[in-house]
């Protein structure tokens, strides 16, 4: 009894918290998430882009394929599990590998490249902190189906555009390298190999294991033993040869005409295996951490490797919308709130709810929000709510306001109150709310017939009183 009380407390203690690393997103973040996901489709949407979501469960072999055995998103990272038929399934830590199977088997018949981008959840069992989480988003954009360095540097450029307009000009670096292509990396990598053999001393065991794996890794090390033996190592640059360098240099070139800074860093090779020629990074200018706001490049070998008889050539880059959101907020940039409550309307009594509720209506097709309180609950108790809710405004009908087509209208700011005939309030409340905060969205914009569907026209308030009155 006593052994099933404790699992019974566990699992009910378990139960009521979120999987570590993983959070809800509610309030105010999730204001500063639909801000974001504004910004990029904006952004995107002019550049040609549209939208893909991927499935958030594929077959493992395509990220271990694509990402790699030795990076630490497969070795360490992955959240892989059996399904009920024993396939071996991961939860995506990336989309790269995913929209590139889509791409390889829905749009090679396409006009090319093919401009896509995405908004989407990623996993990485990674170790939870701020701005590290378990369940993350990206928002991310790939072109492919061509090889041209005016597209690496347009990548960056779109990229430069987003992160200045949601509040960060000034406040990243943009660091650029060139991996080469495969032959010139492989020489690179021996000659790395070779540099640290008679220093394994000095590297610890994840370190030795890249030396093994995958030495490009160690330009990723932490260690500053590591870090100052990489000044004298071997530098990627010098192994670029006629076409890789001359494709780097057109990407600085088409930066430099974009007007996008950037910096060199010749040890920047990025945590995926799928990278080739340039690779590119957004890393936090203030210092206030390591960790990059987002990161891309070149993978015109990531087709072949998932097994396509020919190299796609292909460019992208990912961002991390927690931490750009949390970049936004510790620099305390506000945003508007959307979702505050412009109107609350307060009724006792019958009569009141009959002019109350068209009245909600009415104010509501203007662009308030605009709310209603209906049941019977006390005034007291109605204006808690009103309060809890932040409303800018209330308006009162009770059984006399209605009878004279009245309400008392309450500034919840300022905390004064006056009477204001029913008819003129919504007028009235256009013409003191900010304007930018009106909502006029209309789903029938959206249909190519704007004649689909159309409500009905909402009978204005004083015929409505009229009939009342009549009544
Ligand atoms: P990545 O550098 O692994 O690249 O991730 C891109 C961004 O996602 C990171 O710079 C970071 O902002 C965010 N991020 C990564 N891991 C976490 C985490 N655990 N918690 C919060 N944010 C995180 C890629 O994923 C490539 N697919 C990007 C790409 C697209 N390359 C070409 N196309």
């Amino acid at each position: 009894m006593r052994i099933f009380d404790i699992t019974f407390v566990f699992y009910f203690s378990t139960m009521l918290q979120t999987v570590r690393g993983m959070q809800d997103i509610f309030g105010e973040y999730q204001r500063y998430f639909t801000f974001l996901k504004k910004v990029a489709r904006h952004e995107f949407r002019k550049n040609g882009f549209t939208r893909i979501s991927t499935p958030v469960i594929e077959f493992e072999e395509l990220i271990t394929r694509s990402a790699g055995n030795s990076s630490d998103i497969v070795s360490k990272e992955l959240y892989s599990f059996d399904d009920r038929k024993e396939r071996r399934l991961a939860l995506k830590p990336e989309s790269t590998a995913g929209v590139m199977r889509s791409y390889l088997t829905n749009m090679l018949d396409e006009s090319q490249p093919v401009y896509l981008y995405y908004i989407e959840p990623h996993f990485r069992y990674d170790r939870p902190q701020k701005g590290r989480y378990r369940q993350f988003h990206q928002i991310g954009a790939e072109i492919i189906g061509e090889q041209d360095p005016v597209l690496d540097a347009k990548m960056m450029h779109i990229g430069c555009r987003m992160l200045d307009s949601i509040g960060l000009k000034g406040e990243y670096t943009l660091k650029i390298n060139s991996l080469g292509n495969e032959k010139e990396r492989e020489k690179y990598l021996l000659d790395l190999r070779d540099f640290f053999e008679n220093k394994k001393h000095v590297l610890d065991e994840v370190d030795l294991a890249r030396l093994e794996t995958n030495p490009l890794r160690l330009l990723d090390s932490k260690n500053p033993e590591v870090r100052g033996l990489l000044e004298h190592a071997p530098k990627m640059e010098s192994y670029l040869k006629g076409e890789s360098k001359e494709f780097y240099a057109k990407v600085k070139m088409y930066l430099e005409i974009l007007g996008v800074p950037y910096v060199e860093d010749h040890t920047l090779v990025r945590g995926l295996d799928y990278y080739s020629h340039t690779v590119w990074e957004w890393v936090d200018g203030s210092g206030r951490t390591q960790d990059a706001f987002g990161g891309g490049g070149r993978y015109d070998g990531l087709s072949k490797s998932l097994g396509h008889k020919t190299a796609v050539p292909a460019v992208g880059f990912g961002m991390g919308c927690e931490r750009l959101i949390e970049g936004i907020m510790d620099r305390g940039v506000k945003l508007r709130n959307k979702d505050r409550t412009h109107l609350y309307i307060i009724q006792l009594g019958e009569g009141a709810t009959k002019l109350a509720l068209p009245l909600n209506i009415a104010a509501q097709e203007a662009g308030l929000n605009s709310l209603i309180s209906l049941g019977t609950p006390s005034i007291k108790t109605q204006m808690k709510k009103a309060n809890r809710l932040g409303a800018t405004y209330v308006a009162i009908i009770g059984i006399m306001e209605a009878k004279n087509g009245i309400c008392q209208l309450k500034n919840m700011e300022l905390g004064t109150q006056r009477e204001v005939k029913l008819d003129e309030l919504v007028p009235l409340l256009i013409s003191e709310v900010d304007k930018k905060e009106l909502d006029f969205y209309s789903p029938m914009k959206d249909f190519v017939i704007e004649e689909v569907i159309r409500p009905e026209p909402i009978m204005p308030i004083h015929e409505k009183m009229d009939n009342n009155e009549k009544e």
